[in-house]
């Protein structure tokens, strides 16, 4: 299947086992440019591990994940180094470097990725830190942050680079109300400068909110992709039993 013009990234046909466990069994799904596309499934249905996939962390048995006319199924780990410039990934658990400072942790794509000086990059870490509103804790390390802090510290790191697609695994998830809307705020801020995103989660309204298509993730494909409109009011009985029962 060769990619649409308006599409950024498409996953065709990926299916993955562990074991003689199949988790997915052809994945098809499409993420246009500039939109968000929230993605539903159950907890332990291979929400995470399609994520996972499209930026070559797993390695699908079958299938393509297509970016701009190359399948990144195929790459090596150093055209991957690349291609993670511009697709960030914001990890389910953070992912932070637990020695490292969040001013480390915010500089390191910069340093592992550009030639800019410490003091351009510091430039830049700071301009982030006003964006998460954590500017005076570019000194504290991980442990010593909040649940909030962290997620929006993962979220930073994942965004230093500029990507033009990020994948944002369960990004409010355990968060409070308070830093949940901030850090919708901060994902609706990169939308409307255009970034396009899948966004799995498990938060049906912060989705209904921010997304602008609904893919759910069930009996191990993707069960329907649709618009917000649609799926509210869907009849099918498998998306309304997914939509009320997270509502
Ligand atoms: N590396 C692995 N080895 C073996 N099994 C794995 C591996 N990674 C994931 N799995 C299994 O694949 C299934 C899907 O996992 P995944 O983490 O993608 O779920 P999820 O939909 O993201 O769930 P949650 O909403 O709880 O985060 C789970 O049963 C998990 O145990
Ligand atoms: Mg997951």
């Amino acid at each position: 299947m060769t990619p649409e013009k308006e599409i950024a990234i498409q996953v065709d046909g990926i299916c993955k086992n562990f074991g003689s466990r199949k988790v997915l069994d052809k994945i098809n799904v499409a993420l246009r440019h500039g939109e968000i596309l929230a993605l539903f499934g159950g907890s332990g249905t291979g929400k995470s591990v399609i994520l996972r996939s499209i930026i070559g962390l797993e390695k699908p048995d079958y299938g393509h994940v297509w970016y701009k006319g190359t399948d990144l199924i195929t790459l090596n780990e150093i055209e991957l180094y690349e291609i993670r410039k511009n697709i960030g990934y914001v990890f389910q658990n953070g992912a932070l470097f637990d020695s490292m400072t969040v001013w480390e942790n915010l500089a390191y794509p910069l340093m592992e990725h550009t030639e800019l000086s410490e003091e351009e990059i510091d430039v830049k870490v700071q301009e982030m830190l006003d964006l998460i509103q954590l500017k005076s804790n570019d000194n504290l390390i991980p442990a010593n942050l909040s649940g909030g802090m962290q997620k929006r510290v993962g979220l930073a790191r994942a965004i230093m680079l500029h990507p033009e697609i990020i994948l944002y695994d369960e990004p409010t998830a355990g968060l409070d109300p308070a830093n949940t809307k901030n850090l919708l705020d901060l994902i609706n801020k990169l939308k409307s400068k255009g970034s396009t995103g899948i966004f799995v989660t498990h938060d049906i309204p912060a989705a209904f909110e921010i997304a602008d298509r609904i893919a759910i993730l069930y009996n191990k494909h993707i069960y329907v992709a649709d618009t917000i409109e649609n799926i509210k009011k869907s009849n099918d009985p498998v998306v309304k039993r997914f939509v009320s029962s997270h509502s």
